[in-house]
């Protein structure tokens, strides 16, 4: 069996792809839409207090009974083991965990029989998940929406080497919003994909839809990595990224940069869809997203560009190697 199939029968998917977890972004509607189009679907779970992630999980399941779901849980927030007790207990077995040392809760996810993802920027922190026990790692390149790793690793750079570091499936994620691209990543040695930024547009996402018009608006160059001072985040330029920016320029601190940054930020951009004072993660992959597709039609769209990007390699390549 294919490293490839190997992912999908042990998550229990029909396609190789992880529709990522967001904050603000991915809830029930999403990871349910994304479940039932026969990829995993994920929660980001980041945002949400407990009894919102109770019914969340609630919903999805009852959304889509058949399909894999799991949630994503940055390790920077408060409350993280009451997260995992209320997802343990509705029945959740795949964690994502990042922003945090895989040492911290693999091994009672390990115990509760769970399969536990963690995402890193670099191969030496790859290696540490392989020595915490994690099952699989995703490597995610700085093109990515979201936080990010100080290392400024592209994905196509970081990919192989962390493929080359360690023994465990390592999945992709990082500026992959069409099907020549999830063919690279196989190429680079990749078990499978996560995608973000493509999923946040579309139409059950819970990105405002002020939000989902600016990614479609997006050219390539809508992005920057700031406050590496604080927690480095990729961001679409608007009137807070021009604070930041100004900031940082006079030598801001990183108690500047979190005074500037207050509270709700994140949730004022993404979800309440102030598109000027909010704060808007997303990926360089922006440039490329043109449209608000149903979660179904994406990945079908996604799927068969693959078909065809595997074909067209073969036939460009034919006879010369
Ligand atoms: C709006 C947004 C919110 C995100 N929130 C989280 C999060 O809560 N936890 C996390 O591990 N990654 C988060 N990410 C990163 C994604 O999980 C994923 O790895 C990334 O989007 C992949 O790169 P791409 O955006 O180029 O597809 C976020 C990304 C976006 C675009």
């Amino acid at each position: 069996m294919s490293k490839v199939q190997n992912f999908c029968e042990s998550i229990g998917c029909r396609y190789p792809i992880i529709q990522a977890g967001m904050v603000w972004v991915s809830g029930a509607k999403l990871a349910a839409a994304s479940a039932n189009a026969g990829i995993l679907g994920i929660i980001g779970a980041g945002s949400m207090k407990v009894d919102l992630l109770r019914s969340q999980l609630t919903k999805a399941k009852a959304l889509a009974p058949n399909g894999a779901l799991g949630i994503n849980l940055p390790l920077l927030y408060h409350g993280i083991e009451e997260q995992i007790d209320v997802a343990l207990d509705a029945g959740i077995r795949i964690f994502i965990t990042s922003a945090g040392s895989p040492k911290l809760f693999t091994a009672k996810l390990k115990a509760a029989g769970c399969t536990v993802l963690h995402v890193v920027s670099n191969p030496t922190l790859a290696k540490k998940c392989e020595d915490a026990g994690v099952d699989m790692v995703i490597a995610e390149g700085f093109e990515a929406g979201g936080h990010n790793g100080r290392d400024e690793l592209t994905t196509m750079v970081l990919l192989p080497q962390v493929v080359d570091a360690v023994r465990i499936p390592v999945i992709a994620a990082g500026g992959i919003a069409c099907g020549r691209q999830v063919v690279a990543s196989f190429a680079l040695g990749a078990s499978a994909v996560q995608i973000g930024s493509r999923y946040a547009a579309t139409l059950e996402s819970s990105a405002h839809e002020n939000f989902k018009q600016a990614i479609v608006k997006a050219d390539y160059s809508a992005t920057k990595l700031m406050m590496k001072k604080h927690v480095p985040v990729r961001l679409l330029r608007n009137g807070f990224a021009a604070q930041v920016e100004a900031l940082e320029l006079k030598g801001a601190s990183k108690e500047d940069l979190e005074n500037l940054l207050g509270k709700g930020r994140a949730k004022k951009g993404m979800l309440d869809g102030d598109l000027d004072e909010g704060e808007l993660e997303i990926g360089q992959v922006s440039g490329m997203i043109n449209d608000v597709p149903s979660v179904q039609d994406l990945t079908h769209r996604i799927i068969e560009e693959t078909k065809s990007a595997l074909n067209d390699l073969s036939n460009r390549t034919s006879g010369l190697f």
